[in-house]
């Protein structure tokens, strides 16, 4: 499990990061916060395990969770926002675990692509994935932000099949990395980030950021919606998170789906 007394001491923010649920296994991390949510659980409850049983990725996949060397963590939030900001959420948080990396490890190249995976050498680092909760409770809609980052885990760790689409903190670098002070600056990072966002009325003021660290600028991508697979090159986001992707029968609006990249695009980078 986590080191508590490491946890602590690098934890700066008021208000999120606290309480702290240090499991050792559990089957999600998510799911232990959205069923404590529902029981009144507060904004900004932590829950990190050493390992999950059942992780739960998006599109319905698992998230491979080999214990005692990565971070597998939720943050419920009781966003006091209308719940058509919340798929904004992805981005800001993405945005944040990227200042704590960087924070630890300043010379890492890490990339955001949207809508909420970090990207090192165009290979998955980490994975987000924000569920809602079923019901409101003091009527208002709660949401656990569940973040899974490679910190430790070096090539042997992952299964042949990710080989070549995951990577690790240490393996791109040789070096462990503290997980506790990771935990902690990406909760420092988050809270600012989040409470800028939450007295804003969109994404505006942050897509700049977004736009210098985006994996998918100049890129032909395809994505698999919910109605089918689109192509073409990233136009840019929208104040709302919203891609758009010019294709063949004109410019799309994106809200969801898996992206992938097909190719380089060469002129110049839009958005
Ligand atoms: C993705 O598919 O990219 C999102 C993966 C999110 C995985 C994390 S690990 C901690 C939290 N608990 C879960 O069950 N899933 C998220």
């Amino acid at each position: 499990m986590i080191e508590e007394e490491i946890y602590f001491a690098n934890l700066k923010a008021s208000r999120l990061g606290m309480p702290l649920i240090n499991a050792d296994t559990v089957d999600s991390t998510n799911k232990l916060l959205l069923d404590k949510a529902t029981q009144g659980l507060k904004e900004g409850a932590l829950a990190v395990a050493e390992t999950q049983t059942a992780g739960r990725g998006r599109h319905n996949r698992t998230w491979h969770s080999p214990s005692g060397l990565n971070l597998y963590f939720s943050l419920l939030l009781w966003p006091k926002v209308p719940t058509t900001r919340f798929p904004q959420l992805a981005m800001i948080s993405a945005m944040a675990l990227r200042n704590a990396i960087l924070e630890e490890i300043p010379e890492l190249n890490v990339k955001l692509k949207w809508p909420n995976d970090l990207w090192l050498d165009e290979r998955k680092l980490s994975g987000i994935l924000c569920e809602c909760t079923p019901e409101e409770v003091e009527g208002r809609r709660g949401i656990v932000l569940g973040i899974g980052l490679n910190v430790n885990s070096q090539m042997n760790d992952f299964p042949q099949e990710l080989h070549n689409i995951a990577t690790s903190l240490r393996w791109k670098t040789g070096q462990e990395t503290s997980r506790e002070r990771l935990l902690a600056i990406f909760c420092n990072q988050f809270q600012e980030i989040y409470d800028r966002w939450q007295d804003s009325e969109s994404l505006a003021t942050f897509l700049p950021e977004w736009r210098k660290y985006d994996a998918l600028a100049d890129r032909i991508i395809t994505v698999d919606t919910p109605t089918g697979k689109l192509t073409g090159p990233v136009m840019g986001y929208t104040d709302t998170g919203i891609m758009l992707l010019k294709t063949n029968d004109g410019v799309k609006s994106i809200s969801a789906g898996d992206v992938h990249v097909s190719r380089e695009e060469g002129g110049e980078r839009r958005g």
